[in-house]
């Protein structure tokens, strides 16, 4: 984990509300695991001193990448940066997801909105393709498609206004896919948390595993503050563990759904 000033290459408006910063940052983009985030600091904004988080989306070459919705003030002043300007970023941090076992694992990754920025590394990263559930509100909350068509993944989209794809909630493909058969699938999801527990609930269901990216609110991001805790099972009991340090990544299996926000 490094602490930098890096340069933006580029921050352009993907669809709607969503944007593509890239940033040149040589000695982090070597270090990234999939599933980890970058935690910026957002230099022209007045409460500069919060950081935001991020998942970190594509690695090329000396530069990383991060896809973002524009939600508030933070990512409104970042959607105005240009080439040449400077942010703060400590990166990679967390504790990202475990690459598919080569040959012995078909991968289910299921993303809600800007969850499929956290899925992009795993899917290029894998050894085994399988299937990418995206799901969203609408036609323009569905990112990066071709991208991970393009990867040889089977793309399955649903949108709960019937945009695009299927009409209808990510998690119907992805139980009708477990119909099919279970046997040596495992799930990686990353979303709002509505979508992590119908998806955590599903795995147990079908006795598949799965790993969720829980991105809870953050901010020191470094494992400091305990804003960002989830309750986690540890034995017979539980505690709460940082989703900053300990995660974003948790086995599915072991959170507390009762308890988590
Ligand atoms: C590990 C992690 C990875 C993330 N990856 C991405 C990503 O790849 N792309 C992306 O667009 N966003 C991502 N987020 C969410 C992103 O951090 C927030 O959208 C951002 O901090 C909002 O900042 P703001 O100042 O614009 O919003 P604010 O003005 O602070 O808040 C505006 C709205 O955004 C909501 N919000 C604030 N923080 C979060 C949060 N952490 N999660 C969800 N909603 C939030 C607030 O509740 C509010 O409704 C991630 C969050 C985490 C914890
Ligand atoms: S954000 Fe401070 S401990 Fe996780």
């Amino acid at each position: 984990m490094l602490e930098q000033t890096v340069q933006i290459v580029s921050n352009e408006r993907d669809t709607d509300s969503y944007f593509r910063l890239v940033l040149r940052a040589p000695q982090i983009a070597p270090l990234i695991q999939p599933g980890q985030f970058a935690h910026v600091r957002i230099l022209p904004l007045k409460d500069a001193l919060l950081r935001r988080p991020f998942s970190i989306f594509q690695v090329a070459g000396d530069t990383f990448s991060i896809l973002y919705k524009n939600v508030g003030k933070g990512t409104d002043a970042l959607s105005q940066m240009r080439a040449d300007e400077e942010l703060s970023v400590i990166a990679p941090l967390g504790h990202g997801f475990s690459v598919p076992k080569s040959g012995s694992e078909t991968p289910l990754l299921v993303a809600g909105g800007y969850g499929m920025a956290a899925m992009y590394l795993l899917a290029q990263r894998s050894p085994q393709k399988g299937f990418v559930f995206v799901g969203g509100r609408r036609h323009v909350d569905i990112l990066s498609e071709k991208e991970f068509a393009a990867l040889g993944w089977e793309v399955r989209v649903t949108t709960e206004d019937g945009s695009h794809g299927e009409k209808g909630l990510v998690t119907q493909p992805l139980l009708a896919e477990l119909k099919r058969g279970a046997s040596g699938k495992i799930i990686y999801a990353c979303g709002p948390m509505g979508m992590l527990k119908a998806v955590g609930k599903i795995a147990e269901d079908f006795n598949v595993p799965a790993e969720l990216s829980m991105d809870e609110h953050m901010c020191c991001g470094v494992g400091v503050c305990l804003t960002c805790v989830i309750p986690v099972k540890t034995g017979d009991s539980w505690e709460y563990q940082r989703t900053c340090t300990e995660g974003p990544v948790f086995d599915s299996r072991k959170i507390v759904w009762e308890i988590a926000r």
